[in-house]
């Protein structure tokens, strides 16, 4: 197997009120072509500045990264918006995301126009294409996103991401701010997506289920350190490390929660977040 992004040695320091902060402190990991890399641990442990850093997003003040081989560092320009377009990203907030005047249809239509030559007949179909591939029939083309459920706005979000026929998807929380039934969709669309498509995924969580459900690999951060890595199997059910045994325990049972493995696209939800076919 190959490697799809490779991090190696990333390190991110912040200056803000005259203190430094390590956001980032030296981080190495592989996410190989057609699995999913977790990332995992609590709020402010660095994942998201790790992930932004990989994708060049934020200059890091040291480290290298490369997607499906091609080193990030010395492009710029032009170049390095090439190479990030063989990428995208999911953001956690998925209504803020998108920009309220525009209908789904146009949301989507966007970076296709941004980074692609479709224009007319060609654009408009490709915009359905995408609309189908994330299970939002053509009633929500018209929609503008205060009149769709949180889960129909990550669809459109994962759907803009897709746009450019990425290899990689930067998943950032993608299901924290949805309700529990509507995250095990989502996670399920995100699932056939990847086979569908052999795309490989940086997901980010500080949730322990949703990385245990979604990983081949998991990696566990914590002050901005990779503390602990390997199949998730292992890290998230018998950790060797003493703070990945201390973030399991403490994990919150949410009372009367459906575990994830639990649910399927089918089961029981409420009907204002079915999609309509
Ligand atoms: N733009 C920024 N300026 C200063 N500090 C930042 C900035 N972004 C993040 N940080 C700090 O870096 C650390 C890691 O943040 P972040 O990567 O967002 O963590 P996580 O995604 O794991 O919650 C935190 O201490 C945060 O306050
Ligand atoms: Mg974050």
């Amino acid at each position: 197997m190959s490697a799809m992004l490779t991090v190696e040695k990333m390190v991110k320091v912040y200056t803000a009120h005259g203190s430094r902060v390590r956001a980032v402190d030296g981080v190495s990991f592989e996410v190989e072509a057609g699995t999913t890399f977790g990332l995992v641990g609590e709020s402010g442990s660095g994942k998201s500045t790790v992930a932004r850093c990989a994708l060049r997003l934020v200059e890091p003040t040291s480290g290298e990264s490369r997607i499906d081989g091609q080193a990030l560092g010395p492009l710029r320009g032009r170049a390095l918006r090439a190479l990030r377009a063989r990428t995208g990203m999911v953001f956690q907030n998925p209504v803020a995301a998108l920009n309220p005047r525009l209908t789904i249809e146009q949301s989507i239509a966007e970076p296709l126009r941004t980074h692609t030559e479709l224009r007319g007949q060609a654009l408009a179909q490709r915009t359905r294409e995408l609309l189908d591939e994330v299970g939002l029939a053509g009633a929500h083309a018209e929609r503008l996103p205060h009149q769709l459920s949180g889960g129909q706005c990550q669809r459109v979000g994962i759907a803009r991401a897709l746009a450019t026929r990425p290899k990689l998807l930067v998943l950032d929380e993608p299901t924290s701010a949805l309700d529990v039934s509507v995250q095990a969709q989502v996670l399920n669309l995100l699932q056939e997506l990847r086979r569908e498509h052999s795309l490989s995924y940086l997901l980010i969580s500080h949730d322990l289920d949703v990385v245990r459900y979604m990983s081949d690999t998991a990696g566990v951060m914590r002050n901005g350190v990779l503390v602990e890595v390997g199949p998730a199997s292992d890290v998230l059910v018998n950790p060797t490390h003493e703070y990945t045994q201390r973030l399991l325990a403490a994990m919150p049972e949410t009372p009367g929660a459906v575990p994830l493995h639990e649910l399927r696209p089918d089961s029981t939800v409420p009907s204002e977040n079915r999609i309509l076919s």
